[in-house]
């Protein structure tokens, strides 16, 4: 056995990066050996035993086993993962953005198995590994789901009469949000999220562009248009649907009134969920945090504890999936404009 312990370096040391660092050390066989920061001076809590902080992404990446990738964006991420691959690491990523839209580039090293993205939809609850693993045995008929964690916060506080922009402000303020809100308030986030949980279960070369069209977020949400809802025992969310009308494949992001009874409502606040609805299996509920330091930290560091024993990460779906019979819409009413 190799008593020395596995070198991980972790790419951003933000909020969800410091929480990362923090757990990580908890794990006698993992050595957090660098983290890759702009800013070397920030203050930020990284336990007992901070790694080396550098600005230098080489300097970083040296010696690493495993890359932990959690700079968000596309462009720089997906260069240094790249530079991390060559140089024979596992890679482990949050990054729901780069997996969606530089799929040419990230595909090929999950479909060797080289990639832990647990971490990229809907944090530390397991979604990815669940529609890579035991529902694979069903052929997926639909799948709705809460995968914005700020815009869910940002809801259910107009909800209560609170105004948008305080609202922002704290989910911001709890590391929720992206560094640049509008990809969450716009539904870009839940479209990242929705296509790479449309890859693992129907259509394993879906592109990018095929969902962005698809996306509408929840700017034209008020405190007034929740309220004359609820007058009507509906809640608004911002919903991500994959569903077949029977001739293709569909997607959609949009605001949607759901009833009180909804599953997706009775999972209580502040949580993603996802029902996946299986021709065998019939409805699966999964729901948990979805955002947020430490819940995101609780995925990533399994990914890393999988990638150090030397198992591979989530595969990909082998073909794309038929467009199965349209199935019943589960009482989800897109919600217009205004
Ligand atoms: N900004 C994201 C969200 C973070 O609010 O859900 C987790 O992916």
């Amino acid at each position: 056995m190799d008593a020395r312990p596995s070198r991980v370096a972790v790419l951003g040391a933000g909020t969800v990066g410091a929480a990362v660092i923090r757990s990580l050390q908890r794990h006698p066989q993992l050595q957090v050996a660098a983290a890759l920061v702009r800013n070397l001076r920030a203050p930020r809590d990284l336990g007992d035993r901070p790694p080396r902080l550098t600005a230098d992404p080489d300097e970083a990446l040296e010696g690493a086993d495993v890359v932990v990738e959690l700079l968000g964006g596309t462009e720089l991420s997906t260069e240094l993962m790249r530079r991390a691959a060559e140089g024979g690491a596992r890679l482990v990523s949050a990054n729901k953005a780069a997996l969606a839209e530089r799929w040419e580039v990230w595909g090929p090293w999950v479909a060797a198995g080289r990639v832990g993205f647990e971490a990229s939809v809907m944090a530390g609850t397991p979604v990815v590994s669940a529609l890579a693993g035991p529902l694979r045995g069903s052929r997926p008929l639909a799948l709705h789901a809460l995968l914005n964690g700020t815009c869910g916060f940002l809801i259910e506080r107009m909800e209560a009469g609170e105004d948008f922009a305080s609202a922002l402000a704290e989910a911001q303020r709890r590391g929720y949000a992206e560094a640049d809100p509008a990809l969450d308030v716009d539904g870009l986030d839940a479209g990242h999220k929705l296509t790479v949980l449309a890859r693992l279960c129907a259509l394993p070369e879906l592109g990018w562009e095929r969902v962005r069209r698809e996306v509408r977020g929840i700017r034209t949400l008020t405190p007034e248009r929740l309220a004359a809802l609820a007058r009507r025992g509906r809640r608004a969310r911002l919903v991500a649907s994959l569903w077949s009308d029977g001739a293709s494949w569909r997607f959609a992001v949009r605001p949607a009134a759901l009833p009180e009874h909804h599953p997706l409502i009775c999972v209580g606040p502040g949580r993603n969920a996802l029902v996946f609805r299986g021709d065998l299996v019939g409805e699966v509920l999964i729901a948990g945090p979805g955002a947020g330091g430490e819940a995101t930290a609780s995925a990533v560091v399994a990914d890393v504890l999988e990638a150090v024993a030397g198992r591979p990460g989530p595969a990909p779906l082998e073909r794309e999936l038929p467009p199965p019979p349209p199935s019943a819409a589960l009482e989800i009413e897109e919600l217009p404009e205004s």
